[in-house]
């Protein structure tokens, strides 16, 4: 492992290991799941014009302003505030990003668990082939004493053992190889869908936008799944960066990890609803929609059961590389500002996700009556953290690279020398102006206080 300047930090070795554990961190559940859901749920294409949208113009920038802070500050989310501007309450939105980044650690460790579950279930050759029986078995399952919640515990148990080893090793290596395999999958995956009966209806639900679906809700949803799906607003962007070597281009590996991160959600999308239209699923359903629809996939390809499990494995390893960044966000900090050893700030992290997740796992079945102004746990963890914490970060990390520090950081970050190019230019008027207001109407609005 390579040291820095004061050597003590770790650091990523090499530009590829850099470049893939952004996208590793980015392609996870959020595109896999996430997105398909939130795009039944919100009218389809209207819904994934949006979310384009706020990728290139708010997506970019903002995972460029994290890089910047991460890399300029070499520190954990609280400290690189602090740094930046010393004796201000900048470093509130770090305590903000700790917290809600856990929040999403532990409703996403539940889902990581349903696909250590199916895993299970394709490899033992258990896995309903109709879509009936799918059903059935699905709603079993999540509304159980146990399964849902021994598989939470699992699978963060995994994440645990997988993050004590330190960044460059554990994640860096998983990352490089992993991605690369998935995509191939999907590729697969996707060219199937096509052939499918209900194609073209699926395909017109994804494409084709209507806009009357639109409202202020569904901008905001847009808006947090493009936030959610780029792993930015919350400081993980900005913890990875800070273990970035100085040689990295920063705004070309912002804009080639939203590219990949974009092109993994609407493959998943094309693989979706083509499915959801052929076996009749509601493309409302929610967050079940996608554990209901793929397996029907898999089991009406020739050799069925080994299309799942591998299916199943890969979608478990890309939610793996997406929650250690979000572990690595709060022990960062429990590390580095509360002097506890990795071990330690390891377990600290972990512990809690255990616990919040758990009321999570159980909110499906035993819990589902524990209502928080009408939403479940699960559905009320993902609803604040993505819908009004990652918003929040993002106004914050956009005015205070846009106003408060020093442009002199901003231009040796991206790389300027002398004149500011173009690209620098436009990204300072963004994170500025359109990026605090764009985020900031449609926030308030979707609160009805606009
Ligand atoms: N981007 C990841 C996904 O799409 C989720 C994620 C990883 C995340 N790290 C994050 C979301 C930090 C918010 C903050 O699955």
């Amino acid at each position: 492992m390579s040291s820095n300047r004061d050597n003590t930090r770790a650091q990523f070795s090499t530009r590829i290991g850099v470049i893939a554990t952004a996208v590793g961190s980015a392609i996870g559940l959020g595109n896999i799941w996430r997105f398909p859901y939130e795009a039944g749920s919100n009218g389809g294409g209207a819904f994934m014009l949006c979310y384009i949208f706020f990728i290139c113009l708010l997506g970019i920038p903002l995972i460029c302003a994290e890089f910047i802070i991460g890399r300029a500050t070499r520190s954990n989310e609280i400290k690189a505030f602090e740094k930046l501007a010393p004796g201000r309450k900048w470093f509130l939105n770090g305590y903000i990003g700790v917290l809600a980044s856990v929040l999403i650690l532990s409703f996403y460790s539940v889902v990581a668990g349903w696909t250590l579950e199916f895993f299970l279930v394709a490899v033992t050759g258990h896995m309903p082939s109709n879509s009936a029986e799918l059903h059935r078995f699905f709603s079993e399952f999540i509304s159980g004493n146990w399964r849902p919640l021994i598989w939470t515990i699992v699978f963060l148990v995994v994440n645990y053992l997988v993050v004590c080893r330190g960044v460059q090793k554990g994640i860096e290596r998983l990352s490089n190889c992993l991605m690369p395999a998935m995509t191939l999958l999907l590729i697969a995956f996707c060219v199937n869908s096509l052939f499918l009966p209900g194609a073209s209806d699926g395909l017109r639900f994804l494409f084709s936008p209507d806009f009357s679906k639109i409202d202020s809700e569904s901008l905001l949803s847009a808006m947090g799944q493009a936030f959610f799906s780029l792993s930015i607003g919350l400081g993980g962007m900005l913890t990875y960066a800070s273990y970035f070597p100085d040689t990295v281009r920063l705004g070309s590996c912002a804009t080639t990890t939203a590219v990949l991160d974009t092109f993994v959600a609407i493959l998943a999308g094309v693989i979706i609803f083509p499915a959801v239209f052929t076996y009749g699923i509601s493309p409302q359903s929610g967050p079940t929609l996608v554990f209901e629809t793929l397996p029907a996939i898999f089991m009406n390809l020739p050799g069925g059961t080994i299309w799942a499990t591998l299916f199943f494995f890969l979608l478990f390893l890309a939610s793996i590389t997406s929650t250690i960044s979000m572990s690595e966000i709060s022990i960062a900090y429990f590390e580095e500002e509360r002097r506890l050893s990795r071990k330690k700030a390891t377990a600290l992290t972990i512990g809690i996700a255990i616990l919040l997740g758990s009321v999570c796992a159980l909110s499906f079945g035993p819990l589902s009556d524990m209502k928080i102004f009408g939403k479940t746990v699960f559905d009320l963890f993902d609803y604040v953290s993505s819908n009004i914490c990652l918003p929040v970060g993002g106004i914050v990390t956009s005015i205070f690279v846009g106003w408060v520090i020093d442009r002199k950081v901003i231009d040796s970050q991206m790389g300027c020398r002398g004149q500011r190019g173009f690209g620098v230019r436009v990204l300072i008027v963004i994170l500025r102006y359109i990026a605090p207001a764009a985020i900031m109407l449609i926030f308030l609005n979707s609160l009805g206080v606009l």
